[in-house]
């Protein structure tokens, strides 16, 4: 499969699986397809959007009529659907918009798929649509769904349009379900980013709750590895869950932030919960590692090691998102071309 069309490739992980293919996959050709929503940036794809083998439209994936039309112009062989509103918390304020994208926007791109003839459609979903662990146990592909959030029922109900267009087309189409992400090009809304940018201005770090909730941290590349995996070598209408093999809480992940950076504990500041929140998600990853050899390759101390110095260096990406000035980029670099 050379011609994919990738959407939401301007958010955090459509932008670090965009920069991976284009470099390990000389024969790709990519169309990413995204509505630069908040969270979608064109500065995550620097250095990219003059790659002859890079086509960025900037559309919204509802828009079957414009997903058609570039599926015929690119003759394109296989769809990647990153695109989503992803922020739990904004799921909470303003539950409407995860709807709009995360279900009709994923029926929409079924829809073209189908009619298309595409050869396969990957859905990235979440683990979150698994609902949330006590103390012990882990997420398989067998877990019943039981999502939580808005935000976990848009994605579990894009998770069920998918399987259902598979059975009722006979689509092959495949899922993934990854743990939480980090690395560089995050939006500084999720915990890691913001919890640095804070730590960085001598803010204070709001932890919810307890601060005893639990997450499996998979650094974003890995994450890309195995998603360009199961795009080439998983089975027709299989589940892969994608995870770090690696818990933490919150407050360990803080802590760790603070003393890289040489921070003060006393900037931790416990806030009033997520509600609803989520305790502990964990990943049986054996599946992805068994059947299509993959598994992590960055531990948790060299990515955040990465992360935290990405950051530094990137201050200017970091700056220009707080105070708005990364949309001025898109006017400024590529409205008028
Ligand atoms: P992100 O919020 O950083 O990026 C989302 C991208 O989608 C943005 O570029 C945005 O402009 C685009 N987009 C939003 N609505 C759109 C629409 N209607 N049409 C076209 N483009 C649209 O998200 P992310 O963290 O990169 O997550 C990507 C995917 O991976 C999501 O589907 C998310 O559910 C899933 N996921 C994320 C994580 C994580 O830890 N971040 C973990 C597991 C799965
Ligand atoms: O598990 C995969 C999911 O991980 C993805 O599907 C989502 O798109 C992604 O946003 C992420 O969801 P979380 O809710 O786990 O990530 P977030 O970074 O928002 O929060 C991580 C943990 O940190 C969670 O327990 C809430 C807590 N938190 C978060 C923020 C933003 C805080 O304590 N304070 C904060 O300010």
């Amino acid at each position: 499969m050379k011609n994919i069309l990738v959407t939401g490739g301007a958010g955090f992980i459509g932008s670090n699986f965009v920069r991976m293919l284009l470099a390990q996959e000389p024969d790709c050709l990519i169309v990413n397809l995204d509505k630069l929503t908040y969270a979608g940036n064109l500065e995550n794809l620097a250095g990219l959007m003059d790659n002859p083998r890079h086509k960025f439209v900037k559309t919204d994936i509802c828009d079957g009529t414009a997903v058609e039309k570039l599926i015929d112009e690119y003759k394109i062989e296989a769809l990647i659907n990153f695109a989503a509103e992803s922020h739990v918390d904004r799921s909470i304020t303003g539950p409407k918009i995860f709807i709009e994208t995360n279900v009709t926007g994923t029926l929409t791109l079924l829809q073209a798929a189908r009619d298309k003839n595409i050869k396969r459609f990957l859905q990235v979903s979440t683990d979150e649509v698994y609902g949330s662990l006590g103390d012990d146990g882990m997420f398989t592909e067998q877990t019943p769904l039981a999502p939580n959030s808005p935000y976990s029922a848009s994605k579990a109900a894009a998770d069920h349009l998918v399987a259902a267009f598979a059975h009722t087309w006979n689509m092959d189409c495949v899922i993934t379900r990854c743990s939480n992400n980090y690395g560089h090009y995050q939006f500084p809304e999720k915990m890691i980013p913001l919890m640095l940018n804070n730590a960085l201005n001598d803010k204070a770090l709001p932890v919810y709750g307890d601060g005893l909730y639990v997450r499996d941290w998979l650094y974003v590349e890995d994450h890309c590895r195995a998603i360009w995996k199961v795009l080439t070598a998983g089975k027709k209408g299989e589940v892969y869950n994608i995870g770090g093999c690696n818990e933490k809480t919150n407050l360990e992940v803080i802590r760790i932030i603070l003393k890289s950076l040489g921070k003060s504990e006393s900037l931790i500041k416990h806030v009033k919960d997520r509600p609803g929140h989520d305790r502990r998600y964990a990943i049986d990853a054996s599946k992805m590692m068994n059947q299509l050899k993959w598994k992590p390759t960055v531990t948790f101390e060299e990515g955040i090691a990465k992360t935290i110095d990405w950051y530094i260096k990137n201050e200017k990406w970091l700056t220009n998102i707080v105070s708005g000035n990364y949309r001025k980029y898109y006017d400024s670099t590529y409205s008028n071309r």
